[in-house]
């Protein structure tokens, strides 16, 4: 942030949002700040890559030749992400979880549901560089990057006409705060069968999310034997995901295999990451 608007926040309005109860931060994303002395790089790097390795084992996903070459290409490559962001989007975790299995997945087709800033957009254009993206985002108007080979959308991507695409050629990334089972549901309708959620949370940490895309693949698999609901509290409000939804019911017998990664964050110290890799079956048992 340049100094004069970095004096201004501090002086002036930074106390006037303070006394109106909100925080003004600067939109510094996390990866600006990073070790700089080798040994501690290597640590960073050397755990993620150990934490990565251990997750896409468990994801069913044969990792890609050289992990840790990986990690810090993209080490070296996100500092120059051209957006710039603090909240609202993917931080330097997954970012580089994203980035991680775009290159082992490697799709040529890439349906991205929920754009916001375009900054995970970028992350796989650098792991698919001749990859084909779809954007979809009914709110393109605060995109910082536009791919300039992706198609962009203000549609829901179920309204789209996916029959072009070779679905085993595809993976669908879902950040888009829409239940989570619909989206399995809609994928497989669309034979998609290898999917990538953001924000799938727990049921008992759902609380903490505004905007929760619930039932979540979490809670999907949480309840899929079980008839209890669940209930959370958010800002005075009662929230309710009954186990008997059937869309919850569908979803959990659609999918096949589902690894939540680690959060990441005592590896690398960066804000907690919440991605899951999903595997449906490639027959319908709906
Ligand atoms: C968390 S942001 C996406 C962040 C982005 N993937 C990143 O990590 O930088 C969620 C976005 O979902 C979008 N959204 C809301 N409803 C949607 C829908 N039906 N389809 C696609 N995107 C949607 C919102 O407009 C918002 O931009």
């Amino acid at each position: 942030m340049a100094v004069p608007m970095e004096r201004l926040r501090r002086r002036l309005l930074g106390p006037l949002f303070d006394r109106l109860g909100y925080d003004l931060v600067p939109a510094t994303p996390d990866w600006a700040h990073r070790p700089l002395s080798q040994p501690e790089v290597d640590r960073l790097l050397d755990a993620a890559t150990a934490r990565l390795g251990a997750d896409l084992e468990a994801a069913g996903l044969a990792g890609p030749p050289d992990l840790s070459a990986l990690v810090a290409e993209f080490w070296a490559l996100i500092p120059n992400a051209p957006v710039r962001q603090r909240r609202g989007g993917s931080g330097f975790n997954g970012a580089l979880q994203l980035f991680v299995l775009m290159r082992v997945l490697e799709p040529d087709f890439v349906i991205e549901s929920g754009v916001f800033r375009g900054l995970t957009t970028w992350v796989i254009r650098q792991a698919r560089p001749e990859a084909a993206i779809f954007c979809h985002d009914p709110d393109l108007s605060g995109l910082r990057y536009r791919d300039a080979r992706a198609r962009y959308c203000d549609r829901d991507w179920s309204a789209a006409d996916w029959s072009g695409l070779d679905p085993r050629r595809t993976v669908a990334f879902f950040d888009d705060h829409v239940a989570q089972a619909r989206r399995v549901a809609e994928a497989r309708e669309r034979g998609l069968t290898r999917l990538v959620f953001d924000d799938d949370a727990c049921a008992h940490r759902i609380h903490a999310h505004g905007g929760p895309a619930h039932p979540t693949i979490a809670m999907v698999l949480e309840r899929r034997a079980s008839p209890e609901p669940i209930r959370w509290q958010r800002n005075g409000r009662i929230f309710e995901q009954p186990a008997a939804d059937p869309l919850l019911r569908r979803a959990a017998r659609l999918i096949a295999r589902a690894h939540a990664f680690d959060d990441l964050h005592r590896a690398t110290g960066y804000a907690p990451a919440r991605l899951t890799y999903v595997q449906l079956h490639p027959e319908s048992g709906a």
